[in-house]
């Protein structure tokens, strides 16, 4: 009987905390999974490529870091300056394109308690860890001039992203906050092959240099600590 009643109090307490583990997931298969994929695998095709809505969170732990995830999703703030898809958000201007802000929608945001759940779940979700080398980033400097010219002279990574607020390309995602937003190891391996991470990524395969992989993230780290507010 003693043995009847333990073995209860044990089932009993297996769900509740399954519960508590799972909040986040909740809020996130029902308040997000609409715009957002969180099982993957990223689009192969351009009809799935079209219906994406956001960017893919199926592999947040290996891409995130979470400190930035819990207090962005507070306080989201535009990362892609002509929104996720730059094709639905610019029109013609006298100099060339402009943001047509009047389609871009501001982001759902969460409470403090909820912002730090959703931020637990999805640092668990950690698909393509094979593509992740843990550590591989070692720490070095660049000044921001020489990370510039590599950026923009060279290897013309301006064209698509901005590094400062309204200086640079608009369809990729502003890499001025990067560091503050992405693992180093994810940079690393997401510039030498984005397609390995997305298929269909707009981003094309730069065939970036080992040695220039990492001080392109020195760079991001130095652009992160400016403040541009
Ligand atoms: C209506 C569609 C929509 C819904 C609903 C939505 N998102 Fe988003 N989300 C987006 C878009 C579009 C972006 C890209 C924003 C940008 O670049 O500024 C984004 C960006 C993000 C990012 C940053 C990702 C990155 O790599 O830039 C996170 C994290 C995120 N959303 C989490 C969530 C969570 C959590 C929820 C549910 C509470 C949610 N989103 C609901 C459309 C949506
Ligand atoms: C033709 C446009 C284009 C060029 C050129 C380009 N990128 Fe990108 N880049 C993108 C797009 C688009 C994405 C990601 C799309 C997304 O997540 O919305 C991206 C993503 C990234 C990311 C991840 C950022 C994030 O917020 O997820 C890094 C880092 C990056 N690019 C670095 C570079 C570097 C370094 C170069 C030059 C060697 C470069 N890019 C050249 C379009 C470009």
């Amino acid at each position: 009987m003693i043995g009847l009643i333990a073995g209860m109090g044990l089932l009993m307490a297996i769900p509740l905390s399954v519960q508590a583990d799972n909040e986040g997931m909740t809020i996130l298969e029902s308040r997000c999974v609409n715009c957002h994929d969180l099982t993957g695998p990223a689009p192969a095709t351009l009809r799935e490529l079209w219906a994406r809505k956001g960017p893919d969170l199926f592999y947040a732990g290996n891409k995130y870091k979470r400190v930035w995830l819990e207090s962005w999703l507070q306080k989201p703030k535009r990362i892609r300056p002509a929104g996720f898809f730059y094709v639905d958000h610019i029109k013609p201007g006298e100099d060339g394109d402009v943001i047509d802000e009047s389609t871009l929608k501001p982001h759902v945001a969460l409470s403090a308690e909820e912002a730090h759940e959703v931020a637990e779940a999805l640092m668990a979700l950690k698909a393509r860890s094979d593509l992740i080398t843990k550590g591989e980033y070692k720490p070095g400097k660049i000044s921001l001039t020489m990370g510039e010219m590599r950026f923009d002279k060279f290897r013309g990574c301006m064209a698509c992203h901005e590094i400062e607020p309204g200086y640079g390309g608009l369809s990729g995602p502003e890499v001025y906050t990067a560091a503050r937003r992405l693992q180093e190891d994810y940079m690393m391996s997401f510039m030498r092959n984005p397609q390995a991470w997305d298929p269909k990524s707009f981003m094309p395969n730069m065939h970036l240099r080992e040695g220039d992989l990492e001080k392109f993230v020195h760079y991001f780290r130095a652009l992160s600590e400016e403040n541009f507010e």
